[in-house]
């Protein structure tokens, strides 16, 4: 293995992103206090907080904890002010569906690379149900603007793509619909919503690709804690399996079985990982990771897995540059309308890198070589953290000088990266 660095250590993840955007707007459209304990007051989930705050939500950080005086939708107060979601769909998405149920008027609008991605997912649903929604470029855009309602109606979706934000948006909805709301999806997308709504008593069955939500239940807030994001372990866990001499501890990762797939494909890579400790908190599992440098091979990955491993997909080809053979992901066509074009920009700056990659419509093949030199220079991260910090991982197995230009949007989801990489490294870094 040609490389110089090792990481050691345990290693500090902060709370889950997908499930923090989820504990603020359900604790708020609950009714009690909640005291969320190790939320992740990254930028993206600040920006839900901040909305949440402009609707008239009592919502406030205390200590290390958010604490939501949940008040439920019909006190929720029309905005003075456009509602900015930053960078974050899930945002963005997740509050169309509560607040397509309000009788008041709501503009929602992001960033540059929010307001490019598509929305007539969530638009052309919502307005089946009944919403008043509309939005830019013909409501395939943001901003978004929702104005009031006279009531949903209940729905069967049966989607052609499988999107936790989509399903999550139309569930929130369904539960304020006048009957029950169906969304049946070609693959099982992750399932926070539906595991945080059963657990404040809303009455919702799911079972794979299949979610039935029954409106008019009372959901009652209780105190959560949000388990480490297993997708900002990801890089970790990646990097202790490409350097020499390297083992890391990471505890307390949420392992919801609709994301832990990350850590199936790295073992059936060949990696060296130990799963120890798993126990339920909250309705989510929860467990610790030990992984240590490995000895890799390329793997062909399933279609049908993807919206499982769908944010880890771009740390994923940083494993398969040093794997033995070849690894094709295919089916993943969705990656083009994340926070970059993540198919383009993990192919352009990986083979800018030194990797052998080829890009394709709906993924990449990689040829793997266990002891590629990874090239140095200046890289680009389109403003996307998880290029960002999958490149800082690439890095770590280069001799040369690395730099990644506008590194600081890491803190859509890891403000602590920069800090706990260097801490693993020993200060080397
Ligand atoms: C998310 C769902 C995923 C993921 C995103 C967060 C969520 O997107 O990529 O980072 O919190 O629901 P889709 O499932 O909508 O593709």
């Amino acid at each position: 293995m040609s490389c110089i660095k090792s990481i050691n250590g345990e290693i500090k993840i902060p709370g889950d992103k997908s499930i923090s955007h989820r504990a603020a707007i359900i604790s708020a459209i609950a009714e009690g206090n909640v005291i969320i304990n190790n939320f992740l007051f990254s930028d993206d989930c600040i920006n839900t907080i901040e909305i949440l705050k402009k609707l008239g939500v009592d919502i406030k950080k205390i200590g290390d904890n958010l604490v939501v005086q949940g008040c439920g939708i019909e006190n929720f107060r029309e905005p003075d002010d456009v509602l900015y979601v930053g960078n974050s769909g899930t945002t963005l998405r997740l509050m169309c569906g509560v607040l397509s149920a309000t009788n008041f008027l709501s503009v929602l609008t992001g960033d540059k690379s929010i307001n490019s991605r598509p929305m007539s997912r969530i638009i052309e649903p919502l307005s089946c149900m009944g919403a008043n929604i509309t939005g830019r470029d013909k409501n395939k855009k943001a901003p978004v603007i929702i104005s009031g309602n006279n009531g949903l109606k209940g729905m069967v979706f049966k989607t052609d793509i499988s999107s936790a934000q989509v399903k999550s948006c139309l569930v929130l909805a369904g539960l304020y619909a006048d009957s029950i709301t169906e969304i049946i999806q070609p693959a099982i997308s992750r399932d926070h919503t539906e595991r945080m709504l059963e657990y404040f008593g809303a009455n919702i069955k799911y079972d794979g690709r299949h979610t039935i939500i029954y409106p008019g239940h009372r959901l009652e807030g209780k105190n959560l804690f949000i388990p480490g994001d297993l997708s900002s372990a990801a890089y970790f866990v990646v990097a202790s399996l490409i350097l020499k001499d390297s083992a890391v501890i990471i505890k307390n990762i949420g392992m919801n079985p609709t994301r832990s797939r990350f850590i199936e494909v790295l073992k059936d890579m060949g990696a060296n990982i130990e799963i120890k400790n798993p126990r339920m908190l909250n309705n989510e599992q929860v467990a610790d990771i030990e992984s240590r440098t490995s000895n890799l091979e390329g793997i062909n990955i399933d279609s049908n897995i993807i919206p499982n491993i769908i944010d880890e997909i771009p740390v994923l080809c940083a494993a398969a540059a040093f794997a033995h053979g070849s690894t094709i992901i295919s089916g993943a066509g969705e990656l083009r309308f994340k926070e970059s074009d993540r198919i383009k920009s993990v192919s352009a700056q990986f083979k800018n890198a030194g990797v052998n990659i080829l890009e394709k419509e709906d993924g990449f093949i990689i040829k793997g070589n266990s002891g590629l030199r990874i090239k140095g220079g200046s890289f680009e991260c389109y403003g996307d953290h998880r290029i960002a910090m999958s490149l800082a991982v690439l890095g770590l197995r280069s001799e040369e000088h690395f730099f990644i230009d506008n590194f600081e949007c890491v803190d859509t989801s890891f403000p602590s990266f920069k800090y706990e990489l260097k801490k693993a490294l020993g200060d080397k870094y």
